[in-house]
């Protein structure tokens, strides 16, 4: 992960480096770092902790120097303190890098034997070694070149030299680096999010490219060396406010808006005066796909695990369901009808795109499911579905579920029209049906006191489970893994009905289990696989939707009840109590609940 930022400017940078750090800070929050170059010196600072540490520091207030480079670390080589973080320097050069150079130790054990004293036990140190050593030989370009050649794994690069007053470098393999031009300036930054600030014109280096950037030009060259022409994008001036508005962390807001961002999605691809489903461009024939491949990792997996319920449900589709990081490493049996589509909010993790890289690579049909419009991902499919759900700060994925969710089902109803599985009638009632929506998650928002409650009890807890069935499945794991993520409480989220499989010796006394159970067509086989943990001493926290029929059991510890709708719409209304329990878990625990530990929001490395 890791977020890199370059400026040469004719005005001092500290500031807008530091500033353009914060907004880095969901890459990688583990310790920050800058440098600049002032008086033919490199300048370094840098600091365990967030940014707003770093800021502090009185030798980074008085920074001066018109060119630098800043970096937000999160920690792949080495532990997360001052002497890791970056920029790493020699006397000549300073780096920072985001990526894994997987061959680090062999190139550190040649450096180190002809004379280089390493200060860390970062990956990165060895990159600032190879072009230092270069540069006794060669001219930049040549020295980046050689340099480039013999690192192996991801990576991006922003680099300053001592004796190059008007200079910064910028390489890219594997690891996303966008060029961004001012007046007056030119900057470098992991995305064009850092840069917004200051410019909308964007140019994106791709993989093997590298870039030296001037303040008044900027000049690119491929992997040999040869320069080469880029284009320039011109990317929306809007600036989009990000405060927390009256909420005590962005996950809060986020978790509220699910309403409109829903009603967002909805807008963007429901035609209501036509009953129907607007995909423009859609870049092929129904009839050229016959199965359907979803990929992502984490919440995003989650995602497409949802889809693949909905759409076996409502299709005759085939379709499969791969976690990226294993997906790109196994032998696929690529087919010509399949149509892969990638989920993934931020459009940058690493193994998303890998795994998209290799179905481009085979030839195959490749769809994008994105929040992130300019990101890699969405930049390098085919065809795009962005979720609209506007930025998501907070490192856990909340709002940017339900809309990939939406969006995959909205597809998932458009593809069954189209392919006659799904009859105009039922589809015109789950449109209407999908209108409600955001209504009734607003009602379901409203459950909140009963949850502040449970949430004691799974902070004590030693750990915990997420039961559910069908349509609940998918839920459950990501209900499993908000807990996790945020408050830290071991949590497993399983098939109801695979507990007895193995599971169920987890359950003891007092065991806080929560199950999924609305009343749809899983609704008996999951009580009954409910009683079974209630049984041997589970808490059970019930939820199920609004009914007219009481749920008929004995010793259900707590129960929450959803709005109700149509079966295929509920999993949305569950998903919610299970983000707010997560969320006041975490802040009961007092953990950082935007930034939890060890976590980031853009996962750049593989
Ligand atoms: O940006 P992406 O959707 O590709 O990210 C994938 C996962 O890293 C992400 O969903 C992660 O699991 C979330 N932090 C979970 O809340």
């Amino acid at each position: 992960m890791c977020g890199i930022i370059g400026i040469n400017s004719y005005k001092p940078v500290s500031v807008s480096i530091i500033n353009s750090l914060k907004k880095l800070e969901y890459r990688g929050y583990d310790s920050a770092g800058i440098a600049t170059l002032s008086s033919g010196l490199i300048n370094e600072v840098k600091s365990e902790g967030r940014v707003d540490k770093l800021e502090k520091n009185s030798l980074v207030q008085g920074m001066e120097g018109t060119i630098g480079i800043g970096h937000v670390r999160w920690a792949t080589h080495g532990l997360p303190n001052s002497v890791n973080a970056h920029p790493h320097s020699s006397q000549n050069v300073s780096v920072v890098h985001n990526g894994i150079i997987e061959n680090s130790t062999l190139l550190k054990k040649l450096l180190v034997s002809k004379g280089h004293k390493f200060k860390s036990q970062t990956d990165t140190e060895v990159i600032v070694h190879l072009i230092t050593e270069h540069l006794k030989t060669y001219d930049i370009v040549s020295s980046i070149q050689k340099t480039l050649k013999s690192l192996h794994g991801s990576f991006a690069l922003g680099i300053i030299f001592k004796d190059q007053p008007d200079l910064i470098v910028g390489a890219r393999r594997g690891s996303p680096l966008a060029v961004g031009y001012g007046p007056n300036e030119n900057y470098l930054g992991s995305d064009s999010y850092a840069l917004k600030s200051m410019t909308n014109k964007i140019t994106y280096l791709d993989d093997g490219e590298f870039c030296i950037i001037k303040k008044d030009y900027v000049e690119f060259f491929n992997e040999e060396g040869i320069k080469i022409n880029k284009k320039v994008l011109e990317l929306s001036s809007d600036e989009e406010k990000y405060d927390k508005g009256d909420y005590k962390h962005f996950m809060a807001k986020e978790i509220e808006e699910q309403p409109i961002t829903l009603k967002n999605g909805i807008k963007e691809y429901i035609d209501n005066s036509n009953n129907d489903v607007n995909i423009y461009n859609f870049p092929w024939k129904v009839n050229e796909i016959s199965s359907i491949s979803l990929i992502g990792c984490g919440t995003a997996y989650h995602s497409c695990l949802m889809a693949k319920y909905w759409f076996e449900q409502l299709t005759s589709l085939d379709v499969n369901v791969d976690i990226a990081s294993e997906f790109r490493y196994r032998k696929n049996r690529f087919k010509k009808e399949t149509l892969y589509i990638f989920v993934s909010q931020s459009g940058e993790t690493a193994d998303t795109y890998a795994a998209l890289d290799l179905c481009k690579k085979n030839g195959m049909k490749t769809c994008a499911v994105v929040n992130v419009i300019e990101s890699s991902i969405a930049r390098d499919s085919e065809f795009v579905l962005p979720i609209h759900c506007g930025t998501e700060i907070g490192v856990a994925s909340t709002k940017a579920f339900l809309n990939q969710i939406l969006i995959l089902y909205i597809l998932c109803l458009k593809l069954g029209l189209l392919r006659k599985d799904i009859k105009k009638d039922v589809f015109t009632q789950k449109l209407k049906d999908l209108n409600n929506l955001p209504k009734l998650a607003e009602q379901t928002l409203l459950i909140d006191n009963k949850i502040q409650t449970v949430s004691n009890t799974f902070n004590k807890a030693k750990g915990s489970m997420f039961l559910g069935r069908g349509f609940s499945y998918p839920i459950a794991l990501e209900g499993a893994l908000k807990l996790k993520e945020l408050s830290y409480i071991h949590a497993e989220g399983y098939p109801a009905g695979e507990m007895k499989h193995g599971p169920l010796a987890l359950i003891e006394e007092g065991m806080p289990v929560v199950v999924l159970a609305p009343r749809d067509s899983y609704y008996k086989k999951t009580i009954s696989n409910m009683q079974e943990v209630i049984a041997r001493g589970a808490k059970v926290l019930l939820i199920t939707n609004k009914s007219k029929d009481e749920v008929v059991s004995e010793n259900i510890w707590e129960t929450l009840e959803v709005e109700s709708t149509n079966e295929d719409l509920l999993p949305f209304l569950l998903t919610i109590p299970l983000q707010k329990l997560a969320y006041y878990s975490a802040l009961k625990k007092g953990f950082d609940i935007d930034k939890p530990r060890n976590l980031a929001k853009s996962v750049t490395v593989e």
